[in-house]
């Protein structure tokens, strides 16, 4: 049994993961490719409970944040993500490290290294085969939240913030080419959903199918 793969979503509020992971996840099994989708913070029971305690009670000290994500990304690895990949599941996750990277690092000023470190325990070997970071100007992003009506703690941020973290996945893409592909969020659902089969295609069907 062929390993699966692993695919994440990544992107500022409102550009469009969750709702590309679904099109993307259909669009696989239609291809008879198993699939499962998981998010972070989250994945787990245990992960769930650290994402609605964080949403619910933020820490004053972004450290804590970085160490409860952490904690939830080792269970959600050990428990859901590397068992999936070892029986041929596709797992395709909304959101991953590049958030934390951009979050508690670009967005928090934790040190690079510190987060590189942490990552190097939780993920280890098992980095994703491939990174979709949807591209949105922040205006747009926001807009798009405010009007599905889940305008979350982080979404109430000012302008700049999300600007900020814009350039922060912008980076990400541009310094790791071979994992990451920038797709531009500000198209009709359908359009991205060609965008990110056309990524796929090119990066992991070529090889499968
Ligand atoms: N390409 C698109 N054009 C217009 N609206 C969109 C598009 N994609 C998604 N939406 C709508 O925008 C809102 C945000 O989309 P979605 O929930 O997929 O974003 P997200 O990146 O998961 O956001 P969050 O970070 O808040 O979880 C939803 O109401 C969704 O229906
Ligand atoms: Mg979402």
């Amino acid at each position: 049994m062929a390993r699966g793969r692993f695919i994440t979503f990544e992107g500022g509020e409102g550009a469009g993961k969750s709702t590309q992971a679904k099109r993307l996840s259909h669009r696989l099994e239609g291809a008879g490719i198993a699939t499962l989708i998981t998010r972070e913070p989250g994945g787990t029971v245990l992960g769930e409970d650290i994402r609605n305690l964080i949403l619910k009670d933020r820490p004053q000290d972004p450290l804590t944040e970085l160490l409860l994500f952490a904690a939830a990304r080792a269970e959600h690895m050990t428990a859901v993500i590397r068992p999936a990949l070892d029986e041929g599941t596709w797992v395709i996750s909304d959101r991953f490290i590049d958030s934390t990277r951009v979050y508690q690092g670009h967005l928090y000023g934790i040190e690079p290294e510190l987060i590189a470190q942490l990552e190097r325990y939780t993920v280890a070997a098992d980095l994703p085969d491939l990174t979709l970071i949807l591209d949105l100007p922040a205006e747009e992003g926001l807009a798009r939240a405010e009007l599905r009506g889940t305008l979350s703690r982080y979404d109430a941020e000012r302008l700049e913030t999300h600007e900020a973290l814009r350039e922060g996945f912008l980076e990400i893409a541009n310094r790791e080419p071979s994992r990451c592909i920038l797709i531009d969020g500000n198209l009709a659902e359908e359009s991205v959903e060609t965008a990110v089969w056309q990524a796929v295609s090119d990066r992991l069907l070529s090889m499968v199918l």
